[in-house]
């Protein structure tokens, strides 16, 4: 059983299905279990760089890359989340939400709608939004958005961390926070100078 899963603003805690999810039965902390996520989501990253071209705006491979990411760690990881939680929409709208969002990003794509940090920042807040897993949504969707920029527009990634760690409560995590809920409201300012795209 995790003993210290204190939550942090902008955290969705997990319930206790998702708990049980876990396949690691020693661990005891936050911090371990971090570390376990950690070496998971390298792995992961691997195999990313390893996909030739992805079909990366399709529902199959946003759930791939999460199972990638956290499978090692979470018996439900590449899986819908089906319950509410404090971020995210109801449950029953996350297949169709992403669809329209994926569908989204492709005309972006197709068209040139938006500069291509724009897009892949408007991308990342919609998919945080919807919070189609039970966690790691923030991990999955900053790396969906920076697979967008590197393989779908052949540009540079976003340092979204600036050299903090983002899983813990500092001032960059505060401001990335802060700038999501604006960016709920409709204005993304603070999110495109949090990326530093001004
Ligand atoms: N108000 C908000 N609006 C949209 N997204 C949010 C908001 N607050 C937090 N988030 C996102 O949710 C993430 C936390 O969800 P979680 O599933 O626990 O991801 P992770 O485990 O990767 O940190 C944050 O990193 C952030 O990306
Ligand atoms: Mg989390």
């Amino acid at each position: 059983m995790i003993e210290d899963m204190d939550y942090h603003p902008g955290e969705t805690p997990l319930d206790a299905d998702e708990m049980a999810g876990l396949k690691f039965s020693h661990i005891t902390t936050r911090g371990e279990l971090n570390h376990l996520e950690q070496a998971n989501i390298e792995s992961g990253l691997l195999w990313l760089g390893s996909q030739k071209m992805p079909e990366l705006l399709t529902e199959h491979f946003t759930r791939k890359l999460h199972k990638q990411l956290f499978g090692e760690v979470w018996q439900w990881a590449g899986s819908f989340r089906q319950t509410e939680k404090t971020i995210g929409i109801d449950p029953i709208q996350i297949s169709i939400q992403l669809r329209l969002l994926l569908n989204d990003m492709q005309y972006w794509v197709d068209n040139g709608t938006y500069v291509p940090m724009e897009a892949a920042v408007r991308f990342h807040h919609r998919l945080v939004y919807i919070h189609p897993f039970p966690n790691g949504n923030g991990r999955h969707a900053r790396i969906m958005a920076d697979a967008v920029l590197g393989i779908l527009f052949d540009e540079k990634t976003i340092d979204w961390s600036g050299g903090y760690n983002m899983q813990e409560m500092n001032k960059r995590r505060a401001q990335y926070i802060d700038a999501l809920r604006t960016a709920d409201a409709g204005d993304y300012g603070l999110l495109f100078e949090f990326v530093g795209y001004q």
